[in-house]
This record gives C-alpha cells, sequence and structure tokens, in this order.
C-alpha cells in the first residue's frame, strides 16, 4: 500500500491509495475472542467459507472461560490462521497476573494452563501481539501499547490507536461488542474529525482512517449472537456477520465438565427462550 504523508499542524495527515496489491488482495474473515468455545468458532468457520473467505485470522483471546481450549487451539494450528495474542491468552501462559480478573476468569486461566498441553502452551506463548495484513493490521486491543490490553471504548481511544499505525484500516477484539470508529481530516486539514459510528457494512473512503470492533465468536456476553466481521482487501469493503449462538450447547458443554454457566449467559438464555 502506497502511503504519502502531509505535515499539518503538529499531526500528519496520511493518504492512503488502495488498489496497489491487485493479484496479492485476498477476502479475509477477522475473528476475535472465541474463549475456547469450538462450537461457535466452527459455526462462524462455516460461515466464512460460505461467503468465499480466502484467509482467517484471529485477534486474540483464544482461551478463557469455555469449555474447549485444546479444541479451538488444533483448529486454528491446523488451519494455520494467524492469530495474535490476547489477555486471556497472556495469562494462561503466564506472561500477565490475573489481578484485574474477575472470578470466572481467573477460574477459567488456572483451568486451561492445567489442561493444556505443552505443545499447546507453547504455541499459544508464540503468538505475536500485532499481525500485518495487506493494508491492514490486526491487535487484541489498543495498537499503542498492544500489551498492555487497553480497552477502546471511545472515539479518542480509537483515534490513539489509529494515529500509531500506518495503516488504511485497524481490527480488533477484546470488548466482545461490535464497534466503528473512523478518523480524516475531513473538516479541517490541521485537525482531525474522530467519530463513532454504528456498525453498518461499508466501504473504506479515501480520507477516512477506520479501527472496527469485530464482537466475540465465542462468548458474546451483551449480544445473543456471535459476531466476525469480513473484509475484502481489493475493494476495501467491510461487512459485519452475525451468526447463530448456540445456547443451549454452550450451556451443555459448561455443564459436562462441571463449569459453573455465567449469569449473562442464562439471562441471554431466558431471551432466547433456552
Ligand atoms: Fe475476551
Amino acid at each position: 500500500m502506497l502511503t504519502n504523508q502531509v505535515q499539518g499542524h503538529g499531526f500528519v495527515r496520511k493518504e492512503f491509495v488502495l488498489g496497489t496489491l491487485i493479484g496479492e488482495t485476498m477476502k479475509y474473515a477477522i475473528i476475535s475472542d472465541i474463549h475456547a468455545n469450538l462450537a461457535a468458532l466452527e459455526r462462524v468457520l462455516a460461515d466464512a467459507a460460505r461467503y468465499g473467505v480466502d484467509q482467517v485470522v484471529c485477534a486474540g483471546d483464544v482461551v478463557g472461560y469455555g469449555p474447549d481450549p485444546a479444541g479451538v487451539i488444533r483448529v486454528l494450528r491446523e488451519r494455520s490462521i494467524p492469530t495474535v495474542m490476547g489477555n486471556h491468552d497472556a495469562a494462561v501462559v503466564g506472561w500477565r497476573d490475573t489481578d484485574d480478573m474477575i472470578g470466572s476468569a481467573k477460574e477459567g486461566t488456572a483451568r486451561h494452563r492445567k489442561e493444556l498441553g505443552e505443545g499447546d502452551l507453547a504455541w499459544l506463548s508464540s503468538l505475536p501481539y500485532v499481525y500485518e495484513g495487506d493494508g491492514f493490521a490486526v491487535a487484541h486491543a489498543n495498537f499503542r501499547a498492544p500489551e498492555g490490553m487497553d480497552y477502546i471504548h471511545t472515539k479518542l481511544d480509537a483515534r490513539d490507536s489509529i494515529f500509531s499505525r500506518d495503516e488504511k484500516i485497524l481490527f480488533v477484539g477484546h470488548t466482545h461488542v461490535e464497534a466503528l470508529y473512523r478518523v480524516g481530516f475531513v473538516s479541517d486539514p490541521h485537525y482531525p474529525d474522530s467519530e463513532q459510528l454504528e456498525p453498518h457494512d461499508f466501504k473504506i473512503e479515501d480520507d477516512w482512517q477506520y479501527l472496527v470492533n469485530v464482537g466475540s465468536v465465542g462468548y458474546p456476553r451483551v449480544k445473543n449472537y456471535s459476531s466476525y466481521v469480513i473484509f475484502d482487501s481489493s475493494t476495501g469493503e467491510v461487512q459485519f456477520r452475525r451468526v447463530e449462538f448456540d445456547f443451549a450447547g454452550y450451556k451443555s458443554a459448561l455443564r459436562a465438565k462441571s463449569i459453573p454457566v455465567p449469569p449473562w449467559m442464562e439471562e441471554m438464555g431466558k431471551e432466547c427462550g433456552v
């Protein structure tokens, strides 16, 4: 991707040229926060295949909470899915302490650390904090200091990440909720417009840089579906996908391993009649 930089008053305006990678471009599925939920991962991968996705990239939190960490890692490894480090992944391999985690997250971390074999733990330890694709990048949380795993909740948080990178579009997870932000020098050449928009399908426009939160595959928590995003790097089109979440199946999988069903799931299950 070509990048031209125009110096303003204290800001560097980045101008991008799309379509410079013809021949290498692909349709990507960006997934995140699988949290050891193999059934949800398989549903999402099947959905992505129906949409002709060439390459899946995972924004982290492969493990934590769920019933099948080894099953999820097996699929990611077998399919050579590039994956970045999430806070739960870092906690399981001992790179991050669990002091700031809620009880169920601490319990999941300890359980997965015990349950995973050496090979899977080594694979988790090897995950990078940032994945760089053709014209886009993926991290679990904030891009300015990816190891810190700070949440992106506001348009200013998003701007901070966007200004730390040159890519036209960035993808994250971590909050488990889809989100869309954009930053551009549109109304003033010297001061950036920063916006949070309702997540919707869109095509990248020249004047903007974007940050997209793809939500969660395996632990939606405040939504009643799995979510992920399809990005076509040749056209610049971004599509938010939602896939039915099997609450009944997930609850049985938890109970089969004597893992407590989290309160949010009981609530969501009632809404969904489970
Ligand atoms: Fe997560």
